[in-house]
């Protein structure tokens, strides 16, 4: 029996609202699989925790984290609440404190959902955007001073370092390299950012040697944007800094019909700390509470949560039940369906306990 130690931190709006779905996946998986257990744990951190407490977690949040395997995190934002309050109180205090320096995001058009690309189909469409996710522009440096007067100066200074662009550069080809096309693209904007862009292009010509079987190609970000809509199926594997990766990963959701349904893994690939798990979508004020949220992102990066573990078999079983459920058109009204989030759960549950694959 294997048991893995998981911290749920649903955090707000139809965050706790997905994540007790995937905690009733995870426990549907461990009936079905019967030598897999998870002791979830969990964290009521978030905006209704800072408006009690003054912060979004308490000071020693990150050792409360540590002891665990893995973080499944829902999401944060609440109308009242400044995001960059939310953001930098929560959610990137873990990425950064436990270098989850990649962040790796899946994009496939699943069954059933409608993309709005021509001539494309399910299957079609297969591409991994690892955002590298220490540093570039979201490395928190910079500053204002004379605040509110005519002369105020603001800088958001970009850091890029050899350690970090090579890591996550190596991360990215080891990637392309596992999956059947082994092909990467990697992203810059190297012609009007000569320095930072220009590094990573030498990095990826340096560590490209390391990779001989792997096919890769270079795109400015502008142009990456236009290759994604006209010719998708070119793209397999992609690396792009912090920012960028952020930018593409919702042109990737959008063409792959919905950025409902896309998960993130935020991982330390070398397994010091726990890595965190989340559904990209937001905390969605307007639609929580009423039963409709769209569970299929935090069922998919549980997927991602189960393949950092090892534990291949569930991850695949877990897969091939989300594919079941959309396929057999149980969506919630986001992608076109009518099914509330506790229906879509039930038929992920089902598929769980049916297929034999
Ligand atoms: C994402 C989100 C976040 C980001 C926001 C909420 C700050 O858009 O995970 O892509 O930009 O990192
Ligand atoms: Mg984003």
């Amino acid at each position: 029996m294997k048991s893995y130690k998981i911290a749920a931190i649903p955090g707000d709006g139809i965050g706790s609202e997905v994540i007790s779905a995937g905690v009733e996946v995870l426990a549907a998986l461990e009936k079905r699989m019967g030598s897999l257990r998870f002791e979830v744990t969990q964290f009521d951190w978030g905006s209704d925790y800072y408006k009690r407490h003054g912060e979004m977690m308490p000071a020693d949040g990150l050792a409360q984290l540590k002891p665990f395997d893995a973080i499944y995190f829902g999401a944060v934002g609440a109308p009242d609440v400044p995001d960059h309050i939310t953001l930098w109180g929560l959610r990137l205090p873990i990425c950064q404190g436990f270098d989850q320096y990649a962040n790796v995001r899946p994009t496939k058009i699943l069954p059933g959902i409608r993309t709005p690309l021509k001539d494309v189909g399910a299957g079609d469409l297969d591409w991994v955007i690892v955002r590298e996710n220490s540093e570039g522009e979201y490395s928190g440096n910079g500053g204002r001073t004379h605040r509110g007067m005519p002369e105020e100066v603001a800088t958001e200074v970009s850091i890029f370092t050899r350690v970090g662009v090579e890591r996550i550069m190596r991360y990215a080809f080891r990637l392309a390299q596992m999956r059947p096309r082994k092909r990467l693209t990697v992203v810059t904007k190297s012609n009007a950012q000569r320095f930072g862009m220009v590094l990573w292009d030498e990095i990826a010509a340096e560590v490209a040697r390391d990779f001989p079987d792997v096919a890769w190609d270079k795109m400015l970000v502008d142009a990456m944007t236009v290759r994604m809509v006209l010719d998708p199926k070119s793209l397999d594997t992609i690396v792009a800094t912090n920012l960028h990766a952020d930018i593409l990963s919702d042109l990737a959701g959008a063409l792959a019909g919905s950025l409902g349904v896309a998960p993130t893994a935020n991982i330390d690939p070398e397994g010091r700390f726990p890595s965190m798990f989340e559904p990209i979508h937001g905390s969605a004020f307007d639609i929580t509470g009423k039963g409709i949220a769209n569970p299929v992102a935090t069922f998919w990066t549980a997927v991602q949560m189960l393949e950092h573990l090892g534990e291949v078999e569930s991850s695949q079983r877990l897969m091939a039940a989300i594919e079941k459920a959309c396929e057999a058109g149980i969506m919630t009204p986001d992608v076109g369906g009518t099914a509330t989030t506790r229906e879509v759960t039930e038929a992920v549950i089902q598929a769980i306990h049916g297929s034999n694959s």
